[in-house]
């Protein structure tokens, strides 16, 4: 059974500013699932919904963002929990950090700059589960970030003390120490230099295989997701463009946007500039009609200016929304 279903979603931000009311369509009609164990990506160029989607999906909603319409819903071994209903304090006592763990973008901001790394261990574990014992508790977490691979050291330290990569590698250790089953990551590696960011995904994919969770890993950075990731979801202006096991993203993209991502990432010994995408990403506060990603798309037909493409499975595992795909199948 699925982890995580998410349904139809729908999530937008609704602001008023001078009594000229805004809607942004940052997530519209996405619906997937999490698998128990898997490393899940979730790629597309900035400002297209990726932290959004994992704000709803984590429960973080506040205003301007809204819920529009779909459903979040957790399958917990036989416990079940419906995220867009359940209550903040349920939330906050039962799931987060213990169930599911957030490391959000810039994440190195959970980190208390005038407190040593072990105080900010103590302030999480003592709200959710209370330290009876502090020698044992200290004891625990110093296990836990040495099984992690970091330096007893970092937890005596203050967060100026370490470098982008320790802290990023912190506040890691710091959202798994309950062993949540999800835990989710957004784009934990992109302020890091790329020898750095090879250490911060090692840690990722060691955790995942020590204690069998679900990753779900945000960033814009494909490389990051071909080494990494199982299973990857496109994401093109608030909607799922593509998704597939990631051998198949990488090899055999169906979607045009998919294949542009891919053909505009670099490869050894390669000298050629890359092709650009025409026109800029679109205005969510007012997408284009039909398929979104048609003013940009080299292949576009006349279907795709007025028709929004389903999402259609082409192969088991492998979906893609897209009107050319769809008529030619595989
Ligand atoms: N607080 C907010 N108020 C209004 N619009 C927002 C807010 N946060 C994000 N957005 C808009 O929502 C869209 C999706 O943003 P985001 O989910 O942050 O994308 P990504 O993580 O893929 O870069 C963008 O158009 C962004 O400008
Ligand atoms: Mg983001």
């Amino acid at each position: 059974m699925a982890l995580l279903s998410v349904e139809n979603l729908s999530a937008y931000y609704r602001t008023e500013i001078y009594g000229i009311s805004r809607t942004v369509r940052a997530v519209d009609g996405v619906s997937f699932e999490l698998k128990p164990n898997e490393i899940y990506g979730v790629a597309g160029e900035s400002s297209c919904g990726k932290t959004t989607l994992i704000k709803v999906i984590s429960g973080n909603l506040k205003p301007p963002l809204k819920v529009n319409s779909g459903s979040v819903s957790y399958h917990f071994g036989i416990h079940a929990v419906d995220m867009l209903h359940i209550s903040q304090e349920e939330l906050r006592r039962d799931l987060r950090w213990k169930e599911i763990s957030y490391v959000m973008q810039g994440s190195m901001s959970v980190l208390n700059p005038v407190r040593k790394i072990i105080r900010t261990f103590e302030d999480i574990v003592d709200t959710h589960e209370g330290i009876p014992d502090k020698k044992r508790f200290f004891e625990q977490v110093r296990e836990h970030v040495n099984r992690l691979g970091l330096p007893s050291e970092v937890l005596t330290s203050y967060p100026h003390q370490l470098s982008g990569g320790m802290r990023q590698r912190v506040a890691i250790a710091l959202a798994t120490v309950f062993h949540p089953r999800l835990i989710i990551a957004d784009e934990p590696t992109t302020a890091l230099d790329v020898v750095v960011q090879r250490g911060v995904l090692q840690m990722i994919k060691d955790i995942q295989a020590m204690s069998n969770n679900t990753v779900l890993l945000v960033t814009h950075d494909m490389a990051v997701h071909a080494n990494v990731a199982d299973r990857v979801m496109i994401m093109y202006a608030g909607r799922i463009a593509e998704e597939a096991p990631t051998e198949i993203i990488f090899n055999a993209p169906l979607h045009p946007y998919t294949q542009h991502l891919i053909h505009s990432l670099p490869m050894i010994g390669e000298r050629s500039n890359k092709v650009s995408l025409r026109g800029a990403p679109p205005n969510l506060a007012n997408p284009p009609t039909g398929c979104r990603f048609h003013e940009r798309c080299p292949y576009v037909m006349d279907i795709c200016r007025t028709e929004v493409p389903e999402l259609v499975t082409v192969q088991d595992g492998h979906r893609v929304a897209c009107h050319l795909v769809k008529e030619n199948p595989l």
